[in-house]
């Protein structure tokens, strides 16, 4: 069990909720996270927003019956953390672009930190994407060289991915695919990496809950990713 420090409300269904955690967490991990004993009976999956080594964060959408109850919890309230779980986003120099949307954008703050501190010389510019508003342009500014927002359209619009050695991005599906045709498109796929989304069961490996299609044959979302070549998921 860990304890709640903070759970902000950011917009109507956005919230950022930090958390007493010590364990060492690499980007683009997730948690199983549950705050009830039986039902509605399956943890969630959140995405790891930052870390400090004493705490750390999640940005999670309501989006039903567990993420309500996340919502409602206090500060000094309780919540069974299972992880960090999955494999991380791969540690690269260069110049790195990360393009998230919606609630996506979430283990992207992280990420683009850690590659900052790899090297001072890297350079990290982030697009995001938002449907109404957008959240988090203070925090995501500190941690790029460059932030761009887009509201209401299409943050793929907004890269040109020939300027960037790696490119990381987390979002729908259908964000990601477009962003990997405009790459493919530019001859530069294999600069993608993507981290999928799934719903998910037991989030270990054992259930078979969260299996996609791959040009490896089937992975699970959960222990195999989040982190994938975008390749891999979309040839
Ligand atoms: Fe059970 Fe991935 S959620 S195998």
């Amino acid at each position: 069990m860990a304890k709640i420090i903070s759970n902000e409300k950011l917009s109507k269904d956005f919230y950022l909720m930090k958390v007493e955690e010590n364990r060492e967490v690499k980007m683009g991990q997730f948690y199983m996270l549950r705050a009830w004993e039986h039902y509605p009976t399956l943890s969630r999956p959140i995405s790891i927003y930052d870390s400090d080594g004493e705490t750390v964060s999640f940005l999670y959408k309501v989006i039903g019956e567990g993420t309500e109850i996340f919502s409602n919890l206090d500060v000094g309230d309780e919540i069974t953390l299972q992880g960090p779980l999955g494999e991380s986003f791969p540690e690269v120099n260069g110049k790195v672009a990360m393009v998230g949307g919606g609630v996506g954008i979430a283990p992207l703050y992280l990420a683009a930190k850690n590659i900052k501190s790899l090297d001072p010389k890297n350079k990290v510019d982030i697009y995001l994407g938002f449907s109404d508003v957008a959240l988090l342009e203070d925090e995501y500014k500190k941690v790029c060289d460059n932030l761009s927002i887009n509201v209401g359209g299409f943050v793929t619009d907004d890269i040109n991915p020939e300027e960037y050695d790696y490119i990381f991005t987390c979002g729908p599906e259908i964000m990601m695919k477009v962003l990997y045709e405009k790459c493919k498109a530019a001859g530069v796929e294999d600069r993608l990496v993507i981290s999928m989304e799934s719903r998910m069961a037991c989030g270990v490996g054992a259930c078979f809950g969260c299996t996609c299609e791959t040009t490896g044959g089937n992975k699970k979302v959960c222990k195999d990713g989040p982190i994938f070549k975008a390749q891999e998921v979309f040839e």
